[in-house]
This record gives structure tokens, C-alpha cells and sequence, in this order.
């Protein structure tokens, strides 16, 4: 189904939006200051920078930052450090099916540091890592679609968990409409992932509501919410019955719309390239890389 073309034109975007071009969470303090949190996270160092910055300087405590797909905690502790040194008491949402595979545990937590453990749960050691913020947080464990959220304000969304489409159709149903217009950041973290194609394409068909603000590289691409995400929003934006066609029509023209500035041109050309490699595919794990380009 293509976008129905009664979505509204999104608003010009606010004057506070113009902190995005300076790129803050670059700043030698920042850096500083987010290096010394040593959760260990799959985050790339610009991506975890964003995330304490997003949470220290740009959220207010105008409502909850929830962090869907936290695995150990990484980029949940960057978030509650944020929160924590502003000073706002924002209440921090972990979520998470907080199990790993053995190779897993492997690359990401003993290739940080951590002792050896038996079995995949992940709970007690995320638990652990978050102690230092535990009044602020809160754990929901299983399968995100089935958790949902409780309700109320949501300044700050991270989705890492978007990793199949129908999940990633339930997650925007279940999670954007709590978003303030002109406030909330959507930090899509696996947006310029060459095996989750389906993100550009629900981006672009959401547009009247979500506006590119900010590009945190690896694969990092934060929106802000510019208008209440109603349901003839989530309708417009439900890419998991898309067909190939529909969503590189989709990707093509998020490519188009985001910042030249940015240079993203190549990383959504392999997108394409993945999806014309994986016809049909709509779940991460399954898509094969696609084909190095020609020199
Ligand atoms: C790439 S990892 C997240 C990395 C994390 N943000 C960090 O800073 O290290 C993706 C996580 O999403 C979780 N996940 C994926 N799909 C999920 C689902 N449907 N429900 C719950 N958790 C899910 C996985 O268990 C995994 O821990």
C-alpha cells in the first residue's frame, strides 16, 4: 500500500532544533563526561555520545525516555546518566527480552570485561550495571509488542528493536502517540542498517509527523516529532504488508529527504542494493549482505 496522499505536509521545524547543526554531543565535554559511563553497549561512540546528550541537554523531564531494545544496559546507563546529571527526574524504561546467546556474551560483554556466566539471561547483569540509577528505572522483560507501554509522556524513544517489521509496525502503534509534538526525539538506532530497509520507508511515510534532525554515525538517525502521531498516522506508516517496490520507492525518497549535508547517499544505496538482494525478506537476521558496489 502506498502512502495515502491526504498525509499532511510536517510543520516547519522549531528554532531549538537549530542546536542539531552544531552537533553539541560532540563537544569535548560531553565526550569527556559520557566516556566515563563503562556499561558495555553495541552503541558506536557517536551514538552513545548522542544518547547522553539527548538525555542531559535536549530532554526536559517532560516525560519518560524509554529505551526499547536495551540489552545489557549500554545505552539505557547513557540515557540515566543524562537524566541523572540534569537533574529532571526522568523515569528511564528498559526493555528488552534481557537474554544473549553464548556468542553473543562473547563479543559484546566478556570482550568488555565481564566474567564468564552460565545460561542467556541478561537480567540480573543489566540490573546490576544500572544500579547506580536504579530509583529512575524501570524493567519490562519479554517481547516488546506484548509489554507495550503503560502510559503517559515520552520525551526521549530509542527503538534498537525494530529488527522485524511487523514488530517494528507494532512498536510505532504501541509507543510513538505517547510523543510531545515539538519535544520528543525518535532516535532510530539500526536507521541506516543495511538489513532493516523497512525503517527508511516507515520514516518517509510518517513524515507529517517526523522531521531528520540529527545523524549519530554508525547508523543512528534521530527525529524529532513534530505533530500528535493519530492513527491515521501509524495507519500511513505500517510498512510490514509493503511490498519490495513500495519500499524502495519509500527508501528513495527518505534518501532525498534527509540533509545532503550528512552524506548518506552511499549507506541508503546499500540499503537498496540489500533489498533487491533479499526479495521479500522482513526480518534482519534473515537478510544475506548485499554485493560490494563495482569500483
Ligand atoms: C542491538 S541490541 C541492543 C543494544 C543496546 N541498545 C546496547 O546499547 O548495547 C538489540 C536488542 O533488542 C532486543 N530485542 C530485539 N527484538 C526484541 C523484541 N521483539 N522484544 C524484546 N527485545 C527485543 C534484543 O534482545 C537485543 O538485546
Amino acid at each position: 500500500m502506498s502512502t495515502p496522499s491526504s498525509v499532511p505536509v510536517a510543520p516547519p521545524l522549531p528554532e531549538a532544533c537549530a542546536v542539531f547543526d552544531t552537533k553539541p554531543w560532540r563537544a569535548p565535554e560531553i565526550v569527556a563526561a559520557e566516556a566515563r559511563i563503562t556499561v558495555p553497549t553495541m552503541l558506536a561512540p557517536q551514538e552513545r555520545q548522542f544518547y547522553y546528550w539527548a538525555a542531559r541537554d535536549w530532554a526536559r523531564g517532560a516525560g519518560a525516555q524509554v529505551d526499547l531494545g536495551a540489552f545489557a544496559g549500554g545505552s539505557t546507563a547513557r540515557f540515566a546518566a543524562g537524566a541523572q546529571a540534569a537533574g529532571h527526574g526522568a523515569t528511564i524504561h528498559a526493555y528488552d527480552r534481557f537474554t544473549a546467546k553464548e556468542q553473543t556474551k562473547q563479543n559484546v560483554l566478556y570482550a568488555a570485561g565481564v566474567a564468564p556466566f552460565e545460561g542467556r539471561d541478561i537480567l540480573p547483569l543489566a540490573q546490576s550495571f544500572l544500579a547506580p540509577w536504579a530509583a529512575q528505572m524501570r524493567y519490562h522483560v519479554g517481547h516488546i509488542p506484548d509489554l507495550g507501554w503503560p502510559g503517559g509522556k515520552i520525551e526521549l524513544l530509542a527503538v534498537d528493536a525494530a529488527k522485524i517489521a511487523t514488530t517494528t509496525d507494532l512498536i510505532a502503534a504501541q509507543f510513538f502517540p505517547a510523543l510531545i509534538p515539538g519535544r520528543s526525539l525518535l532516535i532510530q538506532q539500526d536507521f541506516l542498517h543495511w538489513s532493516q530497509p523497512w525503517l527508511a520507508a516507515q520514516m518517509w511515510r510518517m513524515r507529517s509527523a517526523f522531521a531528520p534532525v540529527a545523524h549519530a554515525p554508525r547508523d543512528t538517525v534521530a527525529f524529532l516529532c513534530t505533530a500528535p502521531v493519530t492513527p491515521e498516522i501509524i495507519e500511513a506508516g505500517r510498512i510490514s504488508q509493503a511490498s519490495d517496490a513500495e519500499l524502495l520507492a519509500d527508501i528513495r525518497a527518505m534518501r532525498d529527504a534527509l540533509p545532503a549535508a550528512w552524506g548518506l547517499n552511499a549507506r541508503i544505496r546499500k540499503t537498496v542494493a540489500a533489498l533487491r538482494t533479499n526479495p521479500g525478506v522482513r526480518i534482519a537476521w534473515q537478510m544475506q549482505p548485499p554485493p560490494a558496489p563495482a569500483p
